[in-house]
Formats: C-alpha cells, sequence, structure tokens
C-alpha cells in the first residue's frame, strides 16, 4: 500500500468551493496532484448576488503552489456547465464534492416559497445537475467518487431550518441510491455531515468555537473516500474537530399487529406499542432486500397462523425470533450419510492452508506418501451436512430468522483417526437451547460413525442473533466451554498467510454458503468483502498445533474448542498463539496484520503419547499387509542415506503387492530423483523396472527364505523393464534381511 494518498492523473470538481469547506478540499486535493474546477457562484449566503473573486482567488492559491486548478463561476444549478469547464481544461472527470450551500433560516410558519425553492434548488437539485452530468464520463471510464455534503440539522433536525433539513436528508437519499447504480462501474458515492466554523455557521456558533472547528479537520475525509483505493459506499459520515463517525440505521424487532382473518385495528397497534419501540435486541438493516424480507416473512406469518394464537403476540417472541425451547431440545435431525474419497482430505488439507511448500505438509496432500493421513478437523466436515441441508430449519420450536445465524462455537472430538476414504453417518440432535438475551444459542451435538465406530463428536454451538428474551435457562451443563489462555507470554507462536482465494477453496469441502464468495451476499451481511469460513481459521489453528507439539502426527489428536470472534478476509495472516499445559495447548489465534483476535478462547487436547513407533504402527497394520512393514523402513533408510543411494543405484523401482490374488497395494522407490522418494499409490515417476509378487513371497524375498531366481521361474515374482536393475536392489535391501 503506498503510504501517501495521491491524485495525480485525477479531475475533481468541487461545488461552492470559493470559500468554508469548499476552499479547504480544492486546496487539499491540487496538493496531492488532482486537476481541480474550483467553482463557485460568488453570492452571499442567501443565495443572492455573484462575483468572480471567490473562485478566482482559490484557483490563484493553488496556481502559486505549483497546482493545477480552473474556475468556473456558473450556479449549481447549471451543473453541465460546471463539469464542461473540467472536459475542456482537463479532458476527464473523476471526483464531484457537492459542497455549494445556502442557507435561508426562518421558522416553519414563517418559510416562505422562495425559502423553500430556493433551498432545495441550490443544494439537492443543484447536486442532481451536477452528478448527472458527470455520470456518464464515469460510467464510461469504470472510475468515479461522489461526495454529497448533508448536514446534522437534517438527520437530527434542527429549529428553524426545515427547508435545510428536509433538502439535505434528502440528498442522503440520492446517495443511497447512486451507490447502488454506481456500484458495478466503481462509482462510489458517500454522504458527509460537516462541522466546520464558516460564514454559513457564524450567525449560530459562538466566535472562538467557530475559530476552533477548522474546515482542514474535513478536508481529509473527503479525501479519503475519493480515493481509488476506498471502497467505502453508500455511508453517511459525521465530521468535525478532527473526529469522524459513521451512521447507519437501527431497526426494532417490531411487532405483528395483524392476523388471519381478523381487522387490523389502532387498538393493536396501542397495545403493541411498547414492543414496536423496544430497540432491545435491534437489528441494522442493510438494504433495501431486509427490510423486504421482513415483510414478505410477516406475510407468510400471518398467512399460515393459527387462529388461536394470542391476537396481540410481538414478533419478538413468536415470530422472527419464535425459539421453544421445549419442542426442540432433544429433537433428531434426519441422518446424514457421507461419502468421501482421499480427493476431500487432500481438498480439504488445502483448503486449510497446507501447500507443498512445506515438505511436513506432504503427508496430508499426496495419496502416495507412505504415511498420507486425514487431517483430525476434516471431522467438522461429515458432520455439517446435517445442518446444511435445512434440516435445523425443520426441527418443532426453531420459528428463528435463519439469516441470522452466527456459528459461534465448535467443538470436536475425535475417538479414532478419521481414515482417508469411507462412508460416514451423522447424527445430529439438539442438546440444549440457551437464551443470551441479545440472541439465542443452538447447542447443536453430532455423533459421526464409521459403521458401527463411534469415531468423532461435534458440537455446534449457534447463535441466533435477536432471538433472546424468551425466558429460557442461561447456560447447560451440556455445552463444551471455552477455557481462558494462561496469564503469560505464548510458549510458540505460528504464522501462516491465507490465499486470496482460501475461502474458494475451503467452500469446496462443503460450505457453499455464498458469504464467503458472493460479494453482495457478503455486502448484505454488512461485510465488505466474502469473508472467511470460521471453521477455515480454526482448521488452520488446529494444524499449527498438530505441527508445533504433535510432529503432525494425527494420532496424537484430540480434541479442539474454539469460539468465533471476528471474520477473517482472505489474504491476512492467521497467527495461533500457544501455551502448553500438559496434554492441553491453549491457543489464541489473530490476525496479524490488524491484531484482531478471531479465535479465542481455544485449546486442542493432544493425548500426550507421543511416540514415533507406538504411533506409527497402528497405521501400518491398518493395511494388513507385512510388506508394508518393510517399506516403512525402507522409507527411513532413503530418509538417511537416500542421496547416496540416489548416486549409486540411480533407478525408479515399483512394486505391485498382491494378497489373496489382489492387487493390494503399489510402491516406488524413485532413486533418481533428489534426495530419493518413497510411496505408496500410482507411481508418480516411470519405472525402470516393476515388480510383481504376493504379500507373503515378498516377505520370503526378503527375509531370504526365498531365492528370487526360483520364484521368478516358479511364476512367483514377475518381473517388467530393466531385470538387470534387480541386482542393485541388494543395495537396497540386504540389510533387512534380519527384519
Ligand atoms: P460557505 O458559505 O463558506 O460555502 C458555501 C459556498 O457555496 C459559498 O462560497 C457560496 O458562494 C457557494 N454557493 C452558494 N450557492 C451556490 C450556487 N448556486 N452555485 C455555486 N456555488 C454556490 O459554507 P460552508 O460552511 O463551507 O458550507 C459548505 C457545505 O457544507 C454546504 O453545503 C453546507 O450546507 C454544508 N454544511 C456546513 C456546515 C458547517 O458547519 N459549516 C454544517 C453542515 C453542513
Amino acid at each position: 500500500m503506498s503510504p501517501f494518498l495521491r491524485f495525480d492523473g485525477k479531475v475533481v470538481l468541487v461545488t461552492g468551493a470559493g470559500g468554508g469547506l469548499g476552499k479547504e478540499y480544492a486546496l487539499a486535493f491540487a496538493e496531492r496532484g488532482a486537476s481541480v474546477v474550483v467553482n463557485d457562484l460568488g453570492g452571499d449566503i442567501k443565495g443572492e448576488g455573484k462575483s468572480s473573486s471567490a473562485a478566482d482567488k482559490v484557483v490563484e492559491e493553488i496556481k502559486a503552489k505549483g497546482g493545477k486548478a480552473v474556475a468556473n463561476y456558473d450556479s449549481v444549478e447549471n451543473g453541465d456547465k460546471l463539469v464542461q469547464t473540467a472536459l475542456d481544461a482537463f479532458g476527464r472527470i473523476d471526483i464531484v464534492i457537492n459542497n455549494a450551500g445556502i442557507l435561508r433560516d426562518r421558522s416553519f410558519a414563517r418559510t416562505s416559497d422562495l425559502d423553500w425553492d430556493l433551498i432545495h434548488r441550490v443544494h439537492l437539485r443543484g447536486s442532481f445537475m451536477v452528478t448527472r452530468a458527470a455520470w456518464n464520463h464515469m460510467k464510461s471510464q469504470r472510475f468515479g467518487r461522489i461526495i454529497m455534503t448533508s448536514s446534522a440539522a437534517g438527520i437530527y433536525g434542527n429549529f428553524g431550518q426545515a427547508n435545510y433539513s428536509a433538502a439535505k436528508l434528502g440528498l442522503l437519499g440520492l446517495s443511497n441510491t447512486l451507490a447502488i447504480e454506481g456500484n458495478k462501474y466503481n462509482i462510489h458515492c458517500n454522504t458527509i455531515a460537516p462541522t466546520a466554523g464558516s460564514r454559513l455557521t457564524q450567525t449560530v456558533m459562538p466566535p472562538d468555537l467557530l475559530e476552533s472547528l477548522k474546515a482542514e479537520y474535513v478536508a481529509p475525509l473527503v479525501l479519503w473516500l475519493c480515493h481509488e483505493s476506498c471502497e467505502e459506499n453508500g455511508s453517511l459520515f459525521e465530521a468535525g474537530a478532527g473526529w469522524i463517525g459513521k451512521l447507519r440505521w437501527e431497526r426494532t424487532q417490531g411487532a405483528i399487529v395483524r392476523h388471519k382473518n381478523q381487522e387490523m385495528t389502532p387498538e393493536a397497534v396501542r397495545d403493541n406499542w411498547e414492543t414496536v419501540c423496544d430497540f432491545r435486541n435491534a437489528n441494522k438493516p442493510q438494504n433495501i432486500q431486509e427490510s423486504i424480507t421482513t415483510l414478505v416473512d410477516v406475510l407468510s406469518r400471518v398467512d399460515t397462523e393459527n387462529l388461536s394464537a394470542n391476537p396481540t403476540s410481538a414478533m419478538a417472541s413468536t415470530s422472527t425470533t419464535g425459539i421453544d425451547p421445549a419442542q426442540a431440545v432433544g429433537q433428531k435431525l434426519p441422518e446424514m450419510v457421507f461419502t468421501y474419497s482421499q480427493t476431500q482430505c487432500i481438498l480439504y488439507a488445502l483448503g486449510v492452508g497446507m501447500s507443498t511448500k512445506d515438505p511436513d505438509h506432504m503427508k496430508f496432500l499426496f495419496e502416495g506418501h507412505e504415511e498420507f493421513s486425514c487431517l483430525p478437523t476434516f471431522g467438522v466436515i461429515p458432520s455439517q451436512a446435517s445442518m446444511m441441508d435445512g434440516g435445523l430449519a425443520a426441527v418443532p420450536g426453531f420459528n428463528f430468522d435463519f439469516t441470522k445465524l452466527l456459528h459461534g462455537e465448535q467443538y470436536l472430538e475425535l475417538y479414532k483417526p478419521l481414515p482417508t476414504s469411507g462412508k460416514l453417518t451423522s447424527q445430529a440432535t439438539i442438546a440444549d437451547v440457551l437464551d443470551k438475551g441479545s440472541g439465542a444459542v443452538i447447542l447443536l451435538d453430532v455423533h459421526t460413525y464409521d459403521e458401527k465406530d463411534l469415531l468423532c463428536y461435534n458440537q455446534f454451538s449457534l447463535f441466533i442473533v435477536g432471538a433472546g428474551g424468551f425466558g429460557g435457562k442461561r447456560t447447560s451443563e451440556k455445552a463444551k466451554g471455552t477455557v481462558n489462555p494462561p496469564n503469560r507470554p505464548p510458549d510458540a507462536v505460528m504464522t501462516d498467510e491465507t490465499s486470496r482465494d482460501q475461502a474458494a477453496l475451503y467452500r469446496l469441502s462443503g460450505d457453499w454458503n455464498p458469504l464467503h464468495i458472493d460479494p453482495s451476499f457478503a455486502a448484505m451481511g454488512g461485510f465488505k468483502k466474502p469473508i472467511l469460513h470460521g471453521l477455515c481459521s480454526f482448521g488452520f489453528a488446529a494444524r499449527h498445533v498438530l505441527k508445533q507439539y504433535a510432529d503432525n502426527d494425527v494420532l496424537q489428536f484430540k480434541a479442539i474448542k474454539v469460539r468465533f470472534v471476528k471474520p477473517v478476509i482472505p489474504g491476512q495472516s492467521l497467527q495461533t498463539e500457544m501455551w502448553k499445559e500438559g496434554n492441553r495447548v491453549h491457543i489464541q489465534t489473530k490476525i496479524k496484520e490488524t491484531g484482531d483476535v478471531v479465535l479465542a478462547g481455544a485449546y486442542v487436547d493432544l493425548k500426550g503419547t507421543l511416540d514415533k513407533t507406538a504411533a506409527k504402527e497402528p497405521s501400518v497394520q491398518a493395511g494388513g499387509l507385512q510388506s508394508d512393514l518393510v517399506f516403512a523402513e525402507i522409507g527411513r533408510r532413503i530418509k538417511d542415506v537416500g542421496k547416496d543411494l540416489v548416486k549409486t543405484v540411480n533407478a525408479v523401482f515399483q512394486w505391485e503387492i498382491t494378497k489373496d490374488g489382489n492387487n493390494a497395494a503399489q510402491w516406488t522407490i524413485d532413486l533418481k530423483n533428489g534426495s530419493g522418494l518413497l510411496y505408496k499409490g500410482a507411481p508418480q515417476a516411470k519405472a525402470d523396472v516393476t515388480f510383481s509378487l504376493s504379500d507373503e513371497d515378498f516377505m520370503e524375498v526378503v527375509l531370504g527364505k526365498l531365492n528370487p531366481q526360483k520364484a521368478f521361474f516358479a511364476g512367483k515374482l514377475k518381473v517388467k523393464g530393466n531385470i538387470m536393475l534387480s541386482q542393485k536392489l541388494e543395495t537396497i535391501l540386504k540389510d533387512y534381511a534380519k527384519l
């Protein structure tokens, strides 16, 4: 990111720039390389009179400092003339600051037609005329930044300013729509409500305040909003004295006061007034879709309403936030079957940031690796399928707005290492429902089985914003709690970058929520960009612990618990801090760039039996092949002396091991490349010689009990390729006769 915000090559039109705030903006843009059109009609504050001197003076000042500027003396009501000046002088128009303004303050009763019309003509119509004249130029160049100038008087109302307040808030409405229409052309429109000492405020502010609230304390906000690197669009800011704040709408949960086949009455409105106006659990609608969705939801609720329902019941307790623990707890979701192959394991590993850059990661990325394993946190994938399929929405007693569902916490415990392929069955149960006031928490327990064997247990804590207050309990003995880390600097820290496409990759493991890929969907949720899946950060953190404290041995993994605190944007770096206390590793994961904690109260429990040989044996035995043991040993030897073997042997060997007449394993020893490589599975390099024999005969040969030549002539051993190379095998195998 360039340290300095520059506007070289950009053409800026500032209206009403002959003094006050506009002048400050014009000077600031010019100082940072922009070419500026300084517009000012040069009238008095009531919009009367005309003069060119105000604009000329500012142009002179800019030029004296080496900047580029031209003056324009037209009224903003002739918007196209202002834009034409920009095109004539500089050939384009990139940024429009609608700033020109006048005041005609009167108490409402004394407001004349002229007072009303003049204010509207300059502020609202003027901003419209100027912006419309610039719009198509911005559209075709696919860049534009527009500022509308509103006022606290419009936002909050102010005595004696009915005309001005109306026009000023009208500008906000205009800006909101331009932000939507312009977005796809990279035209951003934002609104500011500034406060600064100027001739407009000199009648309403004491002189020393007028002096202290400098216009130069507002200009930096305007410059930032207009920079090409600023993504802000459709927002409203208050600014003054060096402070900037953003404003948005808040809406109560509200109440449904209409009922099926009944007349809607003012009495019902009166009787529900408290709920209509209750800002506890308020939501913050972001766009018109959210507003309409609420109404459509209400229509369907009223339509399907049971007539015996309480006729004046509030929305907060019976509709959008309706939760009935008595009905829901103990309910089972439909059983889910999840079938997967090694592809899904590898895809998941890539999804949580594993990379071939790190040799340690190969065992999770390469199916031919001798210790090919599935990451323990893959255990969340089969279980989440039960939720994703809408099973939750069908639970009796759950009548809430599913767009308000957040994934709050996750617990995963493994009872056995996850196979690298299989068909697993998950059974989800509503373990409990908690009332947290601002929302409800659903504890969803999911048990995942491989046939009859329980493989893993997940607990999803799902937070439903605004669905609290139904009078339920706050805690549950069934909840797997978070635990804070010890109060000392971390024992270890591990950092990993997420890639720009991390979420795009992770979602392929089964969480298809558009929030993680679709910018407009993310915007509806109030996010500037699609966010990373919480469970993706969870995967990063778990593998950090596995590497730091368990040598990437999946057999060491027992359980993990995390609380999701903040979203991560793909491309940010995740930094996991770790504290080891016995078999428990407390963790806290932060975004490195911002320091924001994203996973809190988290820990990984390890089995604490880290013994490499003990850990490896079961995986060797799992295949049921004795030859696997020999190859595992060969693998170790290649690690030690592979380089030397590459020099002396320089060939690729392949074995096809059969068991009971069926193909049981393929092994390749690659002593041509690098430091030597042994792997199981489909060969990646062309074999110079291939041996096919049964597991038993292989062992007999290795143990020296069966002569390979005899085996060959007896048809027990088949050889393809350069048979002479088999002599070199001795170099590799001779030490293992004792096995
Ligand atoms: P100002 O009076 O110093 O600047 C306004 C400029 O607009 C003047 O130079 C005037 O000649 C020019 N102008 C008026 N009618 C015009 C027209 N038809 N065409 C072209 N230029 C015209 O006032 P100030 O305070 O700098 O105000 C700038 C903007 O900020 C205005 O829109 C105002 O309503 C708004 N504002 C200012 C606040 C403050 O505390 N200063 C508070 C809230 C809003």
